[in-house]
C-alpha cells in the first residue's frame, strides 16, 4: 500500500520525507491557500522533494481552461498528477489528459458510480473522500469495500484507489484490509501510526533494566 501526504505544507513534506515511507503527496485549493505559497512554486518544491506522484488540482470548471490549467502544471514536473473534480467536464479533462500520458486524480468521490466513471475515463487515482462522507452519518469505508470490489472485476480497470478525507489511523487500516492501492493521509495521522502507550511503556521499562546493567553496547 502506498502512503501520500495531504498536504502543502514544505516543512511537512520534507521531514515525512526522510522517513522513506512517502510515496507520494496530494494538495488541493484549500490546502494551497493554507499553504500561502503560489501553486506553480509550491508544487515544483514539493516535486524536488518527492519523486512519486504529487497532485496538483485544477481551479477551472470547464473542460477548455481545465485542459490548459492541466497541461500547464504537468509541465512543472513529471511527478506531476493532475487532480480534477469529479464532474464531466473534469471527465472529459481525465480522458484528454490521460491520453496524452499525464496522471490524473479524479477527486471528490462520494459514490460507486462515479468511480466506475473515472476508472472508464482512464483515471491513474481515483479519490472517495471517507471522513467526509462519515461527517454526514454515511459509510466512507464502506464506499472504499465497493470500489475495490468493482475494479477488481475488471481487468481494463487500472484505475488506482487512493483513500482521501482520511480522518484517523482506523481509516488507514481499514482500506489496508479492503486492499485499497494508495491512502492520502494527513501530517497528524502519519505521525499518529507510530504511537502505542504499551510501546512507550515497554520501551521505558527495558531502558531502566538496560541502564541498571551499565553495560554499553558499543564498548563491548
Ligand atoms: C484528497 O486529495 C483531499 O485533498 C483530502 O483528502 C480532503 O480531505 P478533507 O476532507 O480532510 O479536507
Amino acid at each position: 500500500m502506498k502512503f501520500f501526504v495531504d498536504t502543502a505544507d514544505l516543512a511537512e513534506i520534507r521531514d515525512l520525507a526522510q522517513t522513506g515511507l512517502l510515496d507520494g503527496v496530494t494538495t488541493n485549493p484549500s490546502l494551497i491557500a493554507k499553504s500561502g505559497a503560489k501553486i506553480l512554486d509550491v508544487i515544483a518544491e514539493i516535486c524536488s522533494v518527492v519523486d512519486g506522484p504529487v497532485s496538483a488540482e485544477v481551479a477551472a470548471t470547464d473542460y477548455d481552461t481545465m485542459l490548459k490549467e492541466g497541461r500547464h502544471l504537468a509541465k512543472i514536473a513529471p511527478n506531476v498528477t493532475v487532480k480534477v473534480p469529479l464532474t464531466v467536464d473534469g471527465l472529459k479533462t481525465c480522458k484528454a489528459l490521460s491520453a496524452e500520458g499525464t496522471m490524473v486524480n479524479v477527486t471528490l468521490c462520494f459514490s460507486a458510480s462515479q468511480a466506475i466513471l473515472a476508472a472508464k475515463a482512464g483515471a491513474t487515482f481515483i479519490s472517495p473522500f471517507v471522513g467526509r462522507l462519515d461527517d454526514i452519518g454515511q459509510d466512507g469505508m464502506g464506499l472504499i469495500d465497493e470500489i475495490v470490489q468493482i475494479y477488481n472485476q475488471y481487468d481494463a480497470f487500472t484505475t488506482e484507489v487512493l483513500v482521501a478525507s482520511i480522518r484517523h489511523p482506523i481509516h488507514l487500516v481499514e482500506s489496508a484490509k479492503m486492499g485499497a492501492h494508495v491512502a492520502t493521509l494527513p501530517p497528524n495521522v502519519i505521525r499518529q501510526l507510530y504511537n502505542h502507550p504499551l510501546t512507550d511503556k515497554g520501551l521505558s521499562g527495558f531502558l531502566k533494566d538496560w541502564a541498571a546493567t551499565g553495560q554499553s553496547i558499543l564498548d563491548q
